[in-house]
């Protein structure tokens, strides 16, 4: 039984991790009792299992996992009320069923969009009345910057400009309350355009007074990029407009974007590249431990190497070929020379 994360790191922010319902049993279950301080749902709490169809919520599983962090004593983040993948297509239908877009009769595009505020509306107070008891930290969105910068042209954007954003929040903040932590999350918030456009936008919308509390960076990166400079200094950036600061998705993966050249299988993995992914990680948590002021949750999204989602992205670009093996336990969930980085005093 080796030490726990979860004591290392008590003094300075929470451990989490993101689960599929099955790994609350097993070895991934003790896992994450023993190492962790949180847990957030890697899809099951997305609108698209959520509310599939209009007015019908599928609770069960979502459910699953707010009892499981209760009993455990487990922070529980969510992840995510609002997002632009899986989103049901029923949002964006009109009463007649067709797609809404964006309208050049002025008349229509309002009604369209107060059609989809509303529906968002309803989506958000129903999940927040439910769960604002069980929820530390809520992703109200998520990914609303574009990559190369500027605002991401969704569906939700193209029918409600910036307000499906500011709708969310205070609908967030109406039925969740002000004790209700309410975070805007994004990818490559280190990397410039996007950074600072997500950086304008906050500030932008916190002088309107949206109650936006706190910044997810989520922390999908490789093993020299970005460097650990960008990384300190978005950190730094975000916690200067007094925000509170998540890390909610790391994970460091062994190859670029896309990934290729791959390893085949695990057993491909040289111990050199295990080293070297070590050294990333003593590397990060030695700048996330120096900014624990600022940090006050750290999540990795997944436990083991056996289950994570950088290799659907194998399937998407490299014909299915590579295994990836971004986080600290093995595929057979035994602690990697990563996980004796992040437990390093040094
Ligand atoms: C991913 C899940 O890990 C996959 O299982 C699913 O198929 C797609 O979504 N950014 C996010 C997460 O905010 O919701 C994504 O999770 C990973 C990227």
């Amino acid at each position: 039984d080796v030490d726990s994360m979860e004591k290392q790191f008590e003094d300075s922010f929470d451990i989490g991790a993101a689960v599929e319902l099955y790994q609350l049993e097993g070895e991934h279950g003790e896992i994450l009792k023993h190492h962790y301080s949180s847990v957030v749902a890697e899809n099951v709490m997305k609108p698209l299992y959520i509310q599939p169809e209009e007015g019908e919520f599928n609770w069960e599983e979502a459910d699953q996992l707010v009892e499981f962090a209760n009993e455990h004593d487990l922070e529980l983040r969510y992840h995510t009320l609002i997002w632009h993948n899986q989103v049901p297509e029923w949002f964006f239908l009109d009463e007649e069923g067709n797609e809404m877009v964006e309208e050049e009769d002025p008349e229509q595009q309002e009604a369209n969009k107060e059609l989809l505020l509303e529906r968002l509306e309803t989506h958000v107070k129903t999940v927040v009345e439910r769960y604002k008891d069980d929820v530390d930290a809520w992703d109200v969105v998520n990914e609303v910057i574009d990559d190369g910068g500027g605002m991401r042209e969704t569906e939700w954007y193209q029918i409600t400009g910036d307000e499906y954003i500011k709708t969310a929040f205070h609908t967030a903040r109406e039925y969740g309350g002000e004790d209700a932590k309410l975070f805007i999350n994004d990818y490559n918030t280190e990397i410039n355009p996007k950074r600072d456009d997500l950086y304008d936008l906050v500030k932008e919308m916190l002088d309107e007074g949206v109650p936006i509390d706190g910044i997810g960076h989520q922390a999908h990166i490789q093993l020299d990029w970005p460097t650990i400079g960008e990384i300190e200094e978005s950190i730094l950036l975000f916690d200067e407009l007094g925000l509170e600061t998540h890390i909610t998705e790391l994970d460091v993966s062994l190859y670029g974007y896309p990934p290729e050249p791959a390893f085949e299988t695990y057993e491909d993995i040289p111990e050199e590249a295990f080293e070297r992914q070590a050294e990333r990680y003593h590397q990060l948590f030695s700048l996330y431990k120096s900014l624990d002021d600022a940090i006050t949750s750290l999540t990795f999204w997944g436990i083991a190497d056996d289950h994570t989602w950088l290799d659907d992205r194998a399937e998407e670009f490299n014909d299915g070929v590579g295994k990836d093996a971004p986080f600290v336990f093995d595929v057979d969930k035994k602690v990697k020379p990563a996980y004796w980085a992040v437990m390093s005093d040094e």
